[in-house]
């Protein structure tokens, strides 16, 4: 009872706090008084220790372990999906498992840990890992979509719930969150990360943190966080997952690293290793990334574990020559712990016994592990209550945040003549298209325990709102699939789409015209299947797959209102719909209740606010595009300027930040004070925003800097300030940023340090990255 009451009291004062910031924390505020009676109370957490008490633990620990036991410390094993020869009962009865992962039913989770609690010599609890990454349960927006919101306290709280559901089920450490910064579309991951923006990114990768591991490690309902994939696997070549990246010093420390220091900064207790080689040297036995950046720059004290299989893959990457040297490698690097691979468990000790790798080395690996265990308390409380877990799941609260965190991460792209929102008077509504009613491409990939069958379509959604009235018509139109099937087609219980005849297309096609043609209003509901985004999921193309785009054109031919409903993981080229169609929602893939929020924006019962986390390409043929570029000797703003392409202008289809609303908004009064600062001296920026409409309605105020000269080029803008704020018609607030010296260095790679330069600096603010509202200040030295 005490915990249920701590959790409402830190939750509720917390939202008090973030109140005059934006409705978020009212609408959070509301959802927690409405269902808070069917609050469930939370279980015992731990004591919070001091960090001597922790290490005086962590000591006597280790001087009883034999090596042995200490290698079992630093291997995670699977617990399902992937066959073992050996059973993972028989490996933890001996100590040689510290971790298991891909296992989520709470019942076998209780039972493997009573394994190692009561038959192990040491008992020593397991740490139970899974990929939670867009909501255990209950299934939120995928992350480039909550990125999208520009709304960390919804973010935050979106973690929250996702960490209480998985702490219930017994996971206690999430794979979470993605912090890789991805500027080309075509890289199938972006859909897991917060898209192009170090600064976006690097708010995103704190609120995740916060959410997940609560104010310390240990808080109650809360769980470890972990930030990957270290480092640089967004800027994979080509776009091709896992294939190599090249990142020069100054775009790494620039871009790359910023949302994973930031994640530390927030106090992550893990990384992970990427996949890829960076620079030639595969991340996973990358010793400058684990060990000299994380470790010796940035005094990271938490534990890195490999992506999965990655320690015994350093030989196929034609970098370590056995799987001894892999091992070897990878632990010499920096890296504490073997997700999956067996590598470590089978070479570590024999590298010990030649005396190539010292105990001490082995101990000092182990350490950070054991002290998270003891952090979370899994000494004292290592089982969870079977019973108790279901009545956390997907309760209506937890719903409820999952529609808001939908409903403000969508996207308006387009709005012609005012098409949206739609009245409800209409008479008659298509809903058209392959993910128009497909719950589980409306939820996205990675939902591990999300039931599909949970998830609310479009298609439901908007029969729900319109009720009987309204006669609403649905045609799928033909099927889309992947060409080259998805790795994971096997694992996710989705039925796989059999390929279909020329006729049976037709037929298809037909069939949705004709339901188009019979109706008022015609929503279309296209875009990627949850397969065709995320792992393993890059594409060379970004045009609308199958006969998406000759069915969109065919409906709108008949010359009635269409609305597009993009579901993607990414941006897609949507150029001739960008012309044609009168309106353009972006919903990404908006979760379990989607369906919902997609109907609330459509019909007017929400008003769109988030805005574009990446830069919309015209075509694939523009990636990588991303808005702080550099100038250029000829920039767009010079009268030389010329398209770069001859074919295409340079400029994307939409501006990164962009995004439209039902309300107007009129951003004005930048004030720079001072406007002469010294080196060091912050300079405080405000604007009023205004909303000039008689809707309320949200806008994402934006900042963004230039700096005109220096010992280096320096990106045309760069984002360095945002919030998302809630004003009534008529209603005006001015919004506060700070420029410090934080927010003025950059890694200059002719001096090789952060530095902080004494020139003169633009600065921009508005509601995207093209924001026109100038103002200027001089760093004096
Ligand atoms: C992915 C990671 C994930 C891990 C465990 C890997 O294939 O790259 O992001 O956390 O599997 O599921």
């Amino acid at each position: 009872m005490l915990f249920r009451s701590q959790f409402i009291l830190h939750s509720s004062t917390k939202l008090l706090k973030g109140f005059g910031k934006n409705s978020t924390a009212l609408a959070f505020l509301l959802v927690f008084l409405i269902f808070g009676g069917h609050i469930v109370d939370a279980q015992p957490g731990p004591a919070r220790l001091t960090d001597q008490q922790v290490a005086a633990k962590v000591e006597g620990l280790l001087k009883n372990m034999t090596l042995e036991e200490k290698i079992g410390q630093l291997t995670q094993i699977p617990g399902g999906m992937m066959p073992s020869p050996v059973k993972p009962e028989v490996r933890i009865r001996k100590g040689e498992a510290g971790s298991v992962l891909w296992l989520s039913e709470t019942a076998k989770i209780n039972q493997l840990q009573h394994v190692a609690m009561e038959e192990s010599r040491l008992r020593i609890p397991l740490l139970f890992g899974l990929d939670v990454i867009h909501g255990f349960q209950t299934i939120f927006p995928v992350p480039l979509a909550m990125a999208a919101s520009w709304d960390p306290t919804l973010v935050e709280k979106a973690q929250t719930v996702a960490a209480r559901e998985a702490s219930a089920a017994g996971i206690k450490w999430t794979f979470t969150p993605m912090v890789d910064i991805a500027r080309d579309a075509r890289w199938g991951r972006i859909v897991e990360g917060a898209g192009e923006d170090p600064f976006l990114g690097a708010a995103m990768a704190k609120a995740q943190v916060r959410g997940l591991q609560g104010p310390y490690l240990g808080s109650p309902e809360h769980i470890l966080a972990c930030a990957k994939h270290f480092a640089g696997y967004g800027a994979a070549d080509g776009g091709r997952d896992i294939d190599s990246a090249y990142i020069p010093e100054e775009l790494l420390r620039d871009v790359y690293l910023v949302p994973f220091h930031a994640a530390l900064e927030a106090g992550v207790g893990t990384f992970m290793s990427a996949y890829m080689d960076l620079n030639d040297v595969p991340a996973t036995g990358n010793r400058f990334l684990l060990h000299d950046i994380l470790r010796t720059e940035w005094g990271f004290r938490g534990f890195v574990v490999s992506d999965a299989f990655s320690v015994r893959d350093l030989v196929s990457h034609g970098f370590a020559r056995d799987p001894k040297d892999a091992a070897y490698r990878a632990l010499t690097a920096g890296l504490n712990m073997d997700m999956a691979s067996g590598t470590f468990a089978e070479h570590l000790a024999p590298l010990v016994k030649e005396g190539r790798i010292t105990t001490a080395a082995i101990d000092a690996a182990v350490r950070p592990i054991l002290a998270a265990k003891i952090r979370l308390g899994l000494f004292e409380h290592p089982y969870v209550d079977e019973a108790r877990a279901p009545q956390v799941f997907n309760t209506p609260e937890h719903r409820q945040v999952a529609r808001l965190a939908a409903q403000r991460s969508m996207v308006l792209l387009r709005n012609e003549d005012q098409t949206l929102p739609l009245k409800k008077n209409i008479s008659s509504i298509a809903v058209i298209g392959p993910l128009a009613d497909s719950k589980p491409d409306t939820e996205g990939s990675w939902t591990v325990m999300g039931k599909p069958s949970e998830a609310v379509t479009v298609l439901e959604g908007i029969r729900k709102k319109l009720g009987s009235g309204v006669r609403v018509e649905y045609a799928k139109g033909p099927n889309i699939r992947r060409d080259i099937p998805s790795l994971f087609d096997d694992f996710s219980g989705v039925p796989k789409v059999a390929p279909q005849t020329p006729e049976e297309i037709d037929e298809a096609f037909n069939k949705a015209v004709d339901t188009a043609r019979a109706c008022d209003v015609a929503v279309m509901l296209l875009g990627e299947l949850a397969n065709m985004s995320g792992e393993g999921a890059s594409r060379a193309s970004l045009d609308l797959s199958g006969k998406q785009q000759q069915l969109l054109e065919a409906v709108v031919a008949l010359g009635k209102p269409v609305l597009l409903v993009l579901l993607s993981g990414r941006p897609l080229n949507i150029s001739w719909a960008a012309e044609h169609v009168s309106a353009i929602l972006e919903a990404w893939y908006p979760g379990a209740e989607g369906g919902n929020a997609v109907a609330d924006v459509l019909f007017g019962n929400a008003n769109p606010g988030g805005k574009l986390p990446v830069t919309w390409p015209r075509s694939v043929g523009q990636v990588p595009i991303y808005h702080a570029h550099n100038l250029t000797h000829m920039p767009e703003a010079s009268r030389m300027f010329r398209s770069r392409y001859w074919d295409q202008p340079s400029s994307p289809l939409y501006p990164f930040g962009f995004g439209l609303s039902y309300s107007k908004f009129a951003i004005i009064n930048l004030q720079l004070k001072p406007t002469q600062p010294k080196l060091g001296q912050p300079v405080e920026v405000s604007a009023d925003v205004e909303n000039t409409s008689d809707r309320a309605g949200d806008e994402v105020v934006q900042l963004y800097v230039h700096q005109e000269s220096g010992s280096a080029s320096r990106p045309a803008r760069e984002l360095k300030g945002f919030e998302r704020v809630t004003l009534a018609p008529g209603e005006k607030k001015t919004v506060h940023f700070t420029l410090g010296k934080k927010e003025r260095s950059y890694w200059n790679g002719v001096h090789k340090r952060w530095i902080e330069e004494a020139e003169n600096f633009d600065v921009w603010v508005g509601a995207d990255s093209t924001a026109t509202l100038h103002g200027s200040f001089t760093l004096n030295p």
